[in-house]
């Protein structure tokens, strides 16, 4: 088992003239993205499906009454003023994603990074979203399934390479590791990631506090709360993909 690493959001361009065809992707956006779609999937919404950009969301909710919308710019929910549509219905804080809000709903999310991410690796074999609250269960998947090539994709904040993303990378290196899975071997930037996640693991909300989107949530009284929300280790067990119509459901 070979294991990349893409580090930087500015290699997903890239990812367009890459043959993902025989590549399982996993996708980190720690603060906030993944680790909300696995809690709202964990919470019992049928699906959730990802845009990059909010007229994308709005027409799919116009074609879909039912449909519900989710997603920030700069941290937080888009309004009517920038949506030139509704105001949407969610944030992009996981703890707003509640059994009784979203059970059995389909949620259109457009985020800064996360959701662009995940459509970036639309070509691949299999793309898996992750964050540190289901881990261990990807990991175990991943372990189960032994594909050949695992790619994992750190959404980063903004243009940069986000740590919390690199930390997950890193963190999910080492799980695959220790249940040796076909002696993965690691590339480079894999290494990197597992060398920090050596140095960070201990304690991961100081780690997360300490990254530029910790930084921002911090300062937001409102979502201050979700670093500490994000920072929890494998809180739910359950592994979630996205389909080849591109919504994201639980496996
Ligand atoms: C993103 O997709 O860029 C993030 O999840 C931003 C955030 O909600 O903090």
């Amino acid at each position: 088992m070979k294991i990349d690493t893409l580090l930087s959001p500015l290699e997903l361009p890239a990812l367009a003239h890459r043959d993902l065809r025989g590549t399982v992707c996993v996708v980190f956006d720690i603060l906030r993205a993944t680790s909300t779609f696995v809690t709202a999937l964990h919470n019992g919404a049928a699906q959730i499906i990802p845009v990059s950009e909010i007229p994308e969301a709005v027409a799919l909710r116009k074609n879909n009454p039912h449909f519900l919308l989710a997603g920030e710019r700069d941290g937080v929910r888009i309004r009517a003023a920038l949506s030139g549509g509704p105001d949407f219905d969610f944030g992009n804080s996981p703890r707003e994603f509640r059994a009784e809000k979203v059970r059995g709903q389909t949620v259109v999310s457009t985020t800064t990074n996360g959701t662009r991410a995940l459509r970036a690796c639309a070509a691949a074999k299999l793309v898996l979203a992750g964050s540190f609250l289901n881990l261990l269960a990807t990991a175990e998947y991943l372990a189960a399934q032994k594909p050949a090539e695992i790619l994992i994709v750190c959404a980063g904040t903004g243009n940069d390479v986000a740590d919390e993303d690199v930390l997950a990378a890193g963190a999910l290196a080492k799980l695959l590791m220790a249940r040796n899975v076909a002696r993965p071997s690691l590339m480079p930037a894999t290494e990197t990631a597992l060398n920090l996640w050596q140095a960070a693991k201990l304690d991961l909300f100081y780690a997360l506090s300490l990254a530029k989107n910790g930084r921002r949530l911090l300062a937001l009284p409102d979502l201050r709360d979700d670093v500490a929300f994000c920072a929890q280790r494998d809180v739910f067990n359950l592994v979630t993909a996205m389909s080849p119509d591109g919504a994201l459901r639980r496996l």
